[in-house]
């Protein structure tokens, strides 16, 4: 296969995680689509990421909260078999559900639920006609506690990748789901969220979470949970009550 050959998606890939998939899969030789809302900016990632590896990069302005959106992503991908699909983009919500509003919510759900579902629905009848393919869905360690709408619909990513891990694997396509702890992103700071509280050995490195995402990709696992001392926090909230373990994920948000 030659670089640029075979493509890899990446939803939200102007920023956080998502722009350090697309750096280290061009880094791996894939061409890329690149999706985000704002098309200045993704224009910019795309002309760095070409400068510097001479590989076709396309963009895809979309909101994947529309059903616009989310149809032109769907669009694409029939158009030209996709190698790796990374379904990245996602936000957090400022209020707690009693605050938010419904239709907040309901973007919230459609971006974390409706849209990669319906991505990786487009994009795997053409990876399972090739026998290869790799999905990857950005989840969160708050799959695993008891914590708001955020957690409830990272346990639905989790939980759906485990599944379709299993099921499609044996035909050539993996389906991991990634679930980092607190990341240095955009993320927090467009919630507006105060992070004080939120002791530096918690912090990750967005560049650490993504090679250990593609490694445990690679390996074909269906959860990779990057860094050991996030894979312990895990493993002991399996144990604890989720009282205990709800007062503690309430730090930031
Ligand atoms: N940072 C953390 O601590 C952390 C921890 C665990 C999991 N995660 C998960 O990691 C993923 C990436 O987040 P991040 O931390 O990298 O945040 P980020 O730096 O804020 O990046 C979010 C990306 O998603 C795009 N995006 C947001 N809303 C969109 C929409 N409606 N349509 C299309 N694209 C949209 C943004 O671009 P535009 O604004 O241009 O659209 C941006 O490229 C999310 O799924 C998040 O839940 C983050």
């Amino acid at each position: 296969m030659a670089r640029g050959d075979e493509t890899a998606m990446v939803t939200g890939a102007t920023s956080g995680l998502g722009l350090q998939f697309a750096e280290q899969l061009a880094q791996r030789g894939f061409g890329l689509a690149l999706v985000a809302r704002d098309d200045a900016r993704l224009r910019e990632v795309q002309a760095d990421l070409i400068s510097r590896y001479a590989l076709p990069v396309e963009i895809i302005p979309a909101d994947l909260v529309t059903h616009e959106g989310v149809s032109a992503v769907e669009a694409r991908i029939a158009g030209r078999p996709l190698r790796v699909l990374v379904n990245n983009a996602g936000f957090g919500l400022k209020q707690p559900f009693d605050r938010a509003t419904i239709d907040e919510e309901e973007k919230h759900l459609d971006i974390h639920v409706r849209t990669p579902m319906r991505l990786m629905h487009a994009a795997l009848p053409a990876m399972l006609n090739r026998g290869t393919g790799s999905i990857i869905n950005v989840a969160s360690v708050s799959a695993f506690t008891p914590r708001g709408t955020y957690g409830a619909v990272k346990s639905w990513v989790v939980s759906l990748s485990r599944w379709a891990n299993n099921q499609y694997r044996p035909r050539g396509v993996q389906v991991t789901a990634v679930c980092p702890g607190f990341v240095h992103t955009e993320f927090h700071q467009r919630l507006g969220a105060s992070l004080d509280d939120i002791p530096s050995w918690m912090w990750l490195d967005a560049g650490a979470v993504v090679a250990t995402a593609l490694r445990d990709a690679g390996r074909g696992r269906a959860v990779s949970i990057p860094s050991l001392r996030y894979r312990a926090l895990v493993s002991a909230s399996r144990i604890v009550p989720s009282s205990l373990s709800q007062r503690f994920a309430a730090r930031g948000r």
